[in-house]
């Protein structure tokens, strides 16, 4: 006797374990980054226009196609057509590859969060940051040992996620209701602090007034579909896992639409906090706030990390609620990622939850350490750099061509009509067939054609073709002789 599937705890706990993974740390220091260069308030129609087109379409097919399915990303795929399990494999793959380096960030915010206790990286914040923290070395050649605060910072993070994940999807159901509203609310004491600052309505006004004459760049609207994909954990597996945790009759549509909003709510939101505390960091340097402006790591570990030295009073505390933000933000991003993938493996083995967060994170964190040596940076930009521009998208595609045209959509669209509280339009089946593959066909052109151009950030092309392009096949190698290998079902 098969035990039974395991299940969320309720509704609100699978949607807030959706939301979890949704936000994370694109909400914080990448869309406020991108509002602002693509046209501050005027990028919100092509935002708008990409999560209505594509992002929310996409999510609802992934919650709906794990729910309706019973199975992480693997089984649903090998439940359309036996050989696409592979494809499965490669998506959720993809997803053990972003929690690996995703970790990394935690990593550095760990460290960051101790050194918050008394600000020591005021004074020179960018020597720290390469120096102290990172002991950056000259280049993706030289690797050079393990930095062992950050080899700490690294096992904390995988210990958080061990236990967190080791008694399954009851534990996570618990677990989401801490760690999603909390980074909301130390975001907000953050906008506080920020508001009250003087140059904050500056740094807010550079954030949203609306250039709509960049509306007229249409690589303006790729970076939208971009960003609203990998904000949303979109072509993971992630929420094609937590959908199959789902029981047979629970609400899709509604809770996808619920999702996206309180995701996209916390980008914008989150603005505020960033912008206005930029606006500062201009003022007290007397530079205009462009100048001042970062996004990624750059803007979590410099940036805002400067304007924190440069606050009159209380800096260790907001240093500790920024870095404690981070961490939260991050987490349940990574757990989620993770059992996308550890799903698959248990539909397929019915292996244990326990047993798959122990041996998952065995293997996951001695590989994780390469992002911890000196030379761990350039690695960790470039896996991050080819996972989410080619793998993402490449699954994405896959994803919205398999369901849109090999799986009977229609019928698709009427069965979650029949348990949704929200009705699904035709426009979702082309939405689907039609408009998402054709934006991330676009995507992945464009985004080969720059690569072929001028190799990422100037990194020489046997470190991008090891890392990046290695990734991917590594991951593709995988997932064919998980596919071949037998499974629990078929060996009884
Ligand atoms: N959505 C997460 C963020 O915004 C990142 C992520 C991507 C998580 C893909 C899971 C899957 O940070």
């Amino acid at each position: 006797m098969p035990s039974p599937r395991e299940r969320w705890h309720s509704r609100t706990a699978f949607i807030m374990a959706a939301i979890g993974s949704a936000v994370g740390l694109g909400n914080v220091w990448r869309f406020p980054y991108v509002a602002y260069q693509s046209g501050g308030g005027a990028f919100l129609i092509p935002y708008f226009t990409a999560l209505f087109t594509a992002g929310i379409p996409m999510l609802i097919l992934e919650m709906g196609i794990g729910q309706r399915l019973q199975r992480g990303a693997p089984g649903a795929f090998a439940a359309i057509r036996p050989k696409l399990e592979w494809f499965g494999w490669w998506a959720a793959g993809l997803s053990a590859a972003i929690v690996i380096y995703y970790s990394t960030i935690l990593a550095w915010s760990w460290v960051y969060l101790w050194h918050s206790l008394d600000v020591a990286w005021a004074g020179d914040v960018e020597g720290f940051y390469a120096r102290e923290v990172l002991h950056k070395s000259a280049g993706p050649g030289e690797l050079g040992a393990p930095v062992w605060p950050l080899v700490l910072g690294m096992a904390l993070t995988w210990l958080s996620i061990y236990l967190i994940l080791r008694r399954g999807v009851r534990n996570v159901s618990k677990v989401v209701m801490v760690t999603v509203p909390l980074p909301l609310v130390l975001l907000a004491v953050l906008l506080a602090r920020g508001l009250t600052l003087p140059g904050s309505a500056d740094g807010i006004r550079y954030y949203l007034t609306p250039d709509f004459a960049m509306l007229g760049d249409w690589r303006i609207w790729l970076r939208a579909y971009g960003q609203i994909f990998f904000s949303l954990s979109l072509a993971s597996g992630v929420m094609i896992g937590y959908g199959s945790y789902l029981g047979r009759r629970a609400e899709i549509t509604n809770s996808a639409l619920i999702t996206a909003f309180a995701n996209c709510g916390t980008s914008f939101f989150a603005g505020f906090a960033v912008f206005s505390m930029l606006g500062y960091l201009a003022q007290v340097q007397g530079l205009p706030v462009p100048d001042v402006t970062d996004s990624g790591t750059g803007l979590a570990f410099v940036t805002y990390p400067m304007a924190i030295a440069k606050l009159p009073a209380l800096q260790a505390a907001i240093g500790v609620v920024f870095f404690i933000t981070l961490l939260t933000l991050g987490i349940d991003s990574a757990f989620a990622l993770q059992e996308a993938f550890t799903t698959g493996l248990h539909d397929k083995w019915r292996l244990a939850p326990e047993k798959l967060a122990r041996v998952f994170v065995l293997v996951a964190f001695p590989v994780s350490l390469i992002f911890t040596t000196r030379g761990g940076f350039y690695w960790f930009d470039i896996v991050d750099k080819w996972v989410c521009d080619f793998g993402l998208v490449a699954a994405g595609l896959g994803q919205s061509l398999i369901v849109g045209w090999l799986y009977d959509v229609r019928d698709f669209r009427a069965y979650l009509n029949g348990i949704s509280e929200v009705r699904l339009g035709a426009w979702w089946v082309w939405a689907l067939r039609v408009v998402t593959p054709a934006v991330l066909v676009v995507i992945l052109v464009m985004n080969l054609k720059a690569e072929i151009e001028a190799t990422y950030e100037g990194y020489p092309r046997w470190a991008t073709s090891a890392g990046g392009w290695g990734t991917l096949v590594l991951f593709a190698v995988l997932g064919w002789f998980l596919w071949r290998a037998r499974g629990r079902r078929e060996a009884a």
